[in-house]
């Protein structure tokens, strides 16, 4: 299969061509994605909640991502790897280049930040660098303490001119694409218009020009927490309980 580029994700604007895109954070899971000809891999900072079992993302550190981005990249042929900045690893445009390079020289072969206007100055260091940059706005899940949970942006005018914004300021500075996460369907639609870009929602309606979706949604496997926007495939979750009780059965002899 070929590789995906920055490039080709790109080209893939107006054609109708949907970007399938999942988070991954380790080499199995990530060597079965890629496999199964998914395009674009994130090693989220998601992980803090689904590998670490941290409450949110705000504890996960650049090693933690760093750690897993080499585990994803020994098992990708094809798919795109981008990794998340975690909090306070781009607080300025310096910290943001250095950052962004270490987990390019972990094996990512893009990186992606929270937010637009406040990072304008990151994001344009970034790019000049020559490292392929990947925007995030509407919800962000960094910001989720001072917001107080996750909510729906852009329902009223002023959220949803203030995202069209981030919007620009992503594209002006050169980032490829665009996650839009947890944006009102016509609000993103709109910014789907609006861009040159492509962008990848998650919660933000079938009008995104692809999708993304935390893995452990996908198949089941954080039961926990289920996301309204998830729609999972499967049931790893049930699968492993199953299994550990025949194996607690099968291993206590109450089975041959
Ligand atoms: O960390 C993550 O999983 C993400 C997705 C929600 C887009 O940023």
């Amino acid at each position: 299969m070929n590789k995906i580029s920055p490039d080709t994700i790109r080209s893939w604007k107006g054609t109708g061509r949907r970007i399938s895109a999942l988070t991954a954070y380790d080499f199995a899971t990530a060597r079965l994605l890629d496999e199964s000809g998914i395009d674009l891999l994130l090693v989220g900072d998601s992980l803090g909640m689904t590998v670490l079992g941290y409450s949110d993302t705000t504890h996960v550190q650049i090693e933690d991502v760093l750690h897993h981005t080499r585990a994803v990249a020994r098992g990708v042929s094809s798919a795109l790897i981008v990794a998340d900045l975690p909090i306070h690893t781009y607080d300025s445009p310096e910290l943001a280049v250095q950052s962004s390079g270490r987990l390019i020289d972990a094996g990512a072969h893009a990186v992606k930040l929270e937010g637009g206007q406040a990072c304008s100055a990151q994001i344009r260091a970034i790019t000049d660098a020559r490292i392929p940059f990947v925007g995030h706005i509407g919800m962000l899940p960094q910001h989720v303490r001072e917001e107080g949970g996750y909510r729906t942006k852009g329902r009223t005018a002023q959220e949803r001119s203030f995202l069209l914004d981030e919007a620009k300021v992503i594209e002006e500075n050169g980032g490829f694409a665009l996650v839009l996460e947890l944006i009102d369907p016509s609000a993103a639609a709109e910014i789907t218009r609006t861009v040159s870009i492509p962008t990848i929602g998650i919660g933000s309606g079938t009008e995104c020009d692809g999708q993304i979706l935390v893995f452990h949604d996908l198949v089941g496997y954080f039961p926990w927490f289920k996301p309204k926007h998830a729609k999972p495939e499967g049931n790893v979750a049930g699968e492993i309980r199953k299994a550990a009780r025949a194996y607690i059965d099968r291993t206590r002899g109450s089975v041959e």
